[in-house]
């Protein structure tokens, strides 16, 4: 080779470099970069102070999309990630004018829920000001300090989410105090989405399957509304909670280790005439720094706890505060393991093989919590598979170079 050539290789051998650099992201527990998140897509640079964890790395945030793996089932062979209080975003100002009181739920808002992979959303709704409100509020009223915004408001971003994405399905729990006749139905005409909501009289009262996703997506019957108010079923065709879903016990109540007793309003967990589960686990304060450690081993093992309380049954929903706050894994790696129990019998809905086999992958061991004390390097061992691979296109590319220069 020339001379010329090798001073080229390594000008295009430093090129090269810096180019992948800046590009690489980064994989689940690698040392992050908190001000310019160069996570992977799906991951969230985080710590969690809470448990030790003050090295920022890459936490789940979205879970994986069971589709994509096992189509066509009853829907209620899946789980969906659910928010909490989905419209209680920190740092709102209500539309009022009044600073909202009270602590909030979630940090990014419903549009941003819905990209993450979010499919239930848990929304409390008051009449207010001649209209229909989402509030955080008590005794049954809406006030100034307590108005998050206008039902529509979100409502409409559901409308586009649903509009955007036609094989998506959504959940909407609607905590309810409104009173003015057929309110809900007018906002959610208002809204654009009657058209996609699932009739009630298509919804299983006996415990038996529900229709696959594939039928309500043909059928474009992909909007589940759920109510608390019994009466709403009959007079305006809203389906009332209590008669299709069991659910355990919400705040710190239900997070007492071990046990998974059914909140107030619900059948017992083991009531099978109810084809959907749905796991709440969140503090009754909601608690933005405990949040990662709740969101991590804790949920897991309420899973399985619950799993065996709602008669063998896997949830259906598993509805958090901060779903985004983890300590590796997170709500998204309890959907995903729910999803892998009910669609495929794997442990991981990411290791569903053909045929009902599973590939489970072989784990390196996690790198440490802590910062090290001669500062971050970009990634840590232990998570070495990114690096190899990396590695070895370089290489590829190098070696495409070579021949090129050489012909
Ligand atoms: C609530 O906010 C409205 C403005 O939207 C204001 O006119 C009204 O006086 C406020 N009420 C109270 C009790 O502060
Ligand atoms: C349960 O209800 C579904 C309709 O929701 C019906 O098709 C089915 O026959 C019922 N099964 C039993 C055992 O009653
Ligand atoms: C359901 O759970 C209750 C305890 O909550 C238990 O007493 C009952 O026997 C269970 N029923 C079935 C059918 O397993
Ligand atoms: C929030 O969670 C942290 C970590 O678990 C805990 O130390 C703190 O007491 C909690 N705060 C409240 C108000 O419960
Ligand atoms: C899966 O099962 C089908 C039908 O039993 C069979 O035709 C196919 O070859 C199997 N695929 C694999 C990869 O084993």
């Amino acid at each position: 080779m020339h001379q010329s050539n090798y001073h080229l290789l390594i000008i295009l051998t430093i090129t090269l470099f810096h180019i992948l650099q800046p590009s690489s992201s980064l994989k689940i527990g690698e040392t992050c970069s908190t001000s310019s998140n160069n996570c992977d897509s799906g991951l969230r640079c985080g710590t969690c102070p809470a448990s030790g964890n003050t090295r920022p790395r890459c936490v789940r945030v979205q879970p994986f999309t069971p589709t994509s793996k096992v189509n066509g089932l009853p829907f209620n062979r899946y789980t969906w990630l659910t928010t909490h209080n989905s419209f209680a975003v920190s740092g709102t100002k209500s539309p009022t004018g009044s600073p909202v009181l009270g602590p909030a739920n979630q940090e990014d808002d419903v549009a941003s829920q819905l990209k993450n992979g979010v499919r239930g959303l848990m929304l409390d709704m008051y009449d207010f000001n001649n209209d229909i409100w989402l509030c955080h509020s008590f005794g049954g009223k809406c006030y100034n300090i307590t108005a998050y915004q206008p039902a529509i408001n979100v409502l409409r971003e559901i409308q586009k989410f649903l509009q955007a994405n036609p094989s998506e399905i959504i959940t909407i729990f609607i905590e309810d105090y409104v009173t003015s006749p057929r309110g809900l139905t007018k906002v959610f005409d208002a809204a654009g989405l009657t058209k996609y909501m699932f009739p009630v009289s298509r919804m299983p009262k006996n415990g038996s399957d529900w229709p696959t996703i594939t039928d309500m997506v043909k059928q474009n019957q992909r909007l589940l509304v759920f109510t608390s108010k019994s009466s709403k079923e009959a007079s305006e065709g809203i389906a009332y909670e209590w008669t299709y879903v069991v659910e355990n016990q919400y705040g710190n109540e239900g997070q007492i280790a071990g046990s998974c007793p059914s909140r107030s309003e619900s059948s017992p967990m083991n009531t099978t005439t109810r084809s959907l589960v749905l796991q709440n686990y969140f503090s009754t304060n909601p608690n933005v720094t405990g949040a990662c450690i709740d969101n991590s081993a804790p949920i897991i093992a309420m899973m399985n706890t619950c799993q065996i309380a709602a008669g063998n049954r896997w949830p259906n929903y598993i509805a958090v505060d901060f779903y985004q706050r983890s300590d590796g894994g997170g709500a998204a790696e309890a959907v995903d393991q729910a999803n892998g129990h009910l669609t495929c019998g794997c442990p991981n809905v990411a290791y569903c093989g053909v045929n009902g086999t599973c590939n489970t992958p072989l784990l390196s061991p996690p790198p440490p919590a802590q910062l090290s004390p001669g500062g971050s390097s970009r990634s840590s061992q232990g998570f070495s598979v990114h690096e190899v691979v990396g590695l070895q296109w370089f290489l590829g590319v190098l070696l495409s170079t070579l021949v090129l220069l050489l012909l």
